[in-house]
């Protein structure tokens, strides 16, 4: 039997990997082995998290300066992943930005800016990644949707438009890409503790009490409560399994 769960001799690329969440994951692929991209914006956050990572880890990790707004970039950095180590078998469509306002108050461009970094970013990195998963027999994709991706919340018109469309897109590559033995999954984290929850700590009253109440769990996951998960869909165990969306979430999806 295959080693189901390992990412040896394979090159994954985690959009947003240089903190929070994406941070999480590419530290998970890399505890398994997998050489990892780190592909953000921030150049020094990016080199910190990949030293950290060869230094806990052992396995190659490449920084890329990517804004995944930018087409141009995507395909860049693709082309840099490629010389760098000529493969590409994991994507991890990860880069997320929320802008919280009501819709009568929230700017078209405020509205274009999540709807490119949290949805359109997934499209263009997995278009461009796809040849190359082609070329070695198939491929992994892993888009992150959300909590929004199921409920509703009156400030989340951007970002719960990107991230329910996460969900639709995974299934059409999932359809799509089927016989290219491509498996394309969406992970619905719940609340997790990262900058970006951290801001909304800020931004909304009494939010860390409303989510201990709800989460089952009584607590918020961390970062690495993601590892596990983007591991299985990631390698061979999950091989069977397309176009799914599965809540990592302490239990709040099925919580009242
Ligand atoms: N935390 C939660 O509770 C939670 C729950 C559900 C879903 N999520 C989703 O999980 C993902 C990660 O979120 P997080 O909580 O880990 O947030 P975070 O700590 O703020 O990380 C966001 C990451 O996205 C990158 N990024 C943002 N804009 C980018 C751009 N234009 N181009 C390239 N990279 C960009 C950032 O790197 P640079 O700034 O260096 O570019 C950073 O690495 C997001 O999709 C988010 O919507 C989070």
């Amino acid at each position: 039997m295959k080693d189901m769960f390992s990412l040896k001799g394979k090159v994954a690329i985690v959009t947003g990997g240089n903190g929070g969440i994406g941070l999480g994951i590419a530290r998970g692929f890399a505890s398994v082995g997998g050489d990892i991209v780190i592909a953000a914006r921030n150049a020094a956050k990016s080199a910190k998290a990949a030293e950290a990572i060869r230094k806990d880890f052992g396995v190659k990790v490449l920084e890329v300066e990517v804004d995944v707004r930018q087409e141009k970039q995507i395909q860049g950095m693709v082309k840099k992943v490629l010389d760098a180590f000529g493969r590409i078998d994991v994507l991890v469509n990860n880069a997320g930005i929320n802008i919280r306002k009501f819709t009568q108050d929230l700017l078209i461009t405020e509205y274009d800016e999540v709807l490119e970094v949290n949805l359109r970013s997934a499209y263009l990195t997995s278009k461009y990644v796809y040849p190359a998963m082609k070329k070695v027999g198939g491929g992994k994709i892993i888009n992150i949707g959300s909590m929004t991706s199921i409920f509703g919340g009156g400030k989340l018109i951007a970002y719960g438009t990107s991230k329910g469309g996460i969900v639709a897109m995974t299934r059409a590559m999932a359809v799509g890409w089927g016989t290219d033995n491509i498996q394309v999954n969406a992970i619905l984290p719940g609340w997790i503790d990262t900058e970006l929850t951290q801001r909304a700590r800020v931004e909304l009253e009494g939010l860390n009490e409303k989510v201990l109440a709800r989460t089952p769990m009584g607590r918020w996951g961390k970062p690495e409560d993601l590892a596990g998960t983007a591991v299985y869909l990631a390698t061979a165990a999950s091989d069977f399994i397309t176009g799914v969306a599965l809540p990592v979430d302490g239990g709040y999806a099925v919580s009242i």
